[in-house]
């Protein structure tokens, strides 16, 4: 079965909206889990525009399934991973403006600063996966640098603008997916996923483990809404 890791990221970019304390991070991941999510995703990035190092202490506390760590190669980062100690830490690139992770990580051209960044996690027993494109050449890269496993950017595919385009994307993920089975790497995929596309992934033989977040929380506003305003009904008549 293929495995759900929820991102909760958008948790917190609400909460910085307000610059308070709700809505709870881990509140949320205590009810993804409740609900069968496999484990728990959260980007620490180095502008700390949502998830801070607060929330990941506090998740690696009360996370009871797995802690998935997402984070660029910055030295300051590397270094509270060490310390957090997450199950597993997703190397991703990052861009200061960009609205998301734009792009896999370029293990081709990184590839001494991985290697540096391999060390040090693998030291503390984190399990480390590299988000990358979905091309022979990245794969290769990340077999020949020891890593175990690594998740395909399935942006392009998401962002396909009709069926054929979308069907060309999902035949470079499953080339992509068959490729890196091959060469021993447990391959997970993520980014951009929603409710309509995310079946013709699921299906891809050799994928693991999806890891999805902008979609079930924008799901979770509009399924929950009704809810919140018959509470707040409920509490002024
Ligand atoms: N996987 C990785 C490595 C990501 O960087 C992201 C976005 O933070 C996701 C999955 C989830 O993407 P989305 O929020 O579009 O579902």
């Amino acid at each position: 079965m293929v495995r759900l890791g929820v991102n909760i990221d958008h948790v917190a970019t609400l909460r910085e909206v307000r610059h308070g304390i709700n809505p709870e991070p881990c509140f949320a991941a205590f009810l993804c889990e409740a609900a069968g999510a496999d484990s728990i995703v959260a980007h620490l990035r180095e502008d700390r525009r949502h998830i801070k190092e607060n929330d990941v202490d506090l998740l690696r506390q009360t996370i009871k399934t797995r802690l998935n760590l997402e984070m660029s190669l910055a030295e300051d980062i590397i270094e509270i991973a060490c310390e957090v100690k997450p199950d597993q830490a997703t190397l991703v690139p990052e861009r200061r403006q960009e609205l998301t992770t734009e792009g896999g990580l370029n293990v081709v051209f990184n590839f001494k600063k991985i290697e540096r960044a391999l060390v040090k996690l693998k030291k503390q027993n984190i399990a480390v996966s590299l988000f990358i494109d979905p091309e022979k050449s990245q794969i290769d890269a990340a077999a020949m640098l020891g890593v175990k496993m690594i998740e395909l950017h399935t942006g392009r595919y998401a962002d396909s603008q009709n069926s054929r385009q979308q069907g060309r994307n999902l035949k470079q993920l499953e080339a992509a997916t068959a490729h890196a089975v091959k060469k021993g790497l447990h391959v997970f995929a993520g980014h951009g996923l929603d409710y309509n596309n995310v079946d013709k992934v699921a299906r891809i033989k050799g994928v693991e483990e999806l890891n999805i977040g902008y979609a079930i929380i924008c799901r979770a506003v509009l399924a929950g809404l009704e809810r919140a305003v018959k509470e707040m009904k409920l509490l002024i008549q």
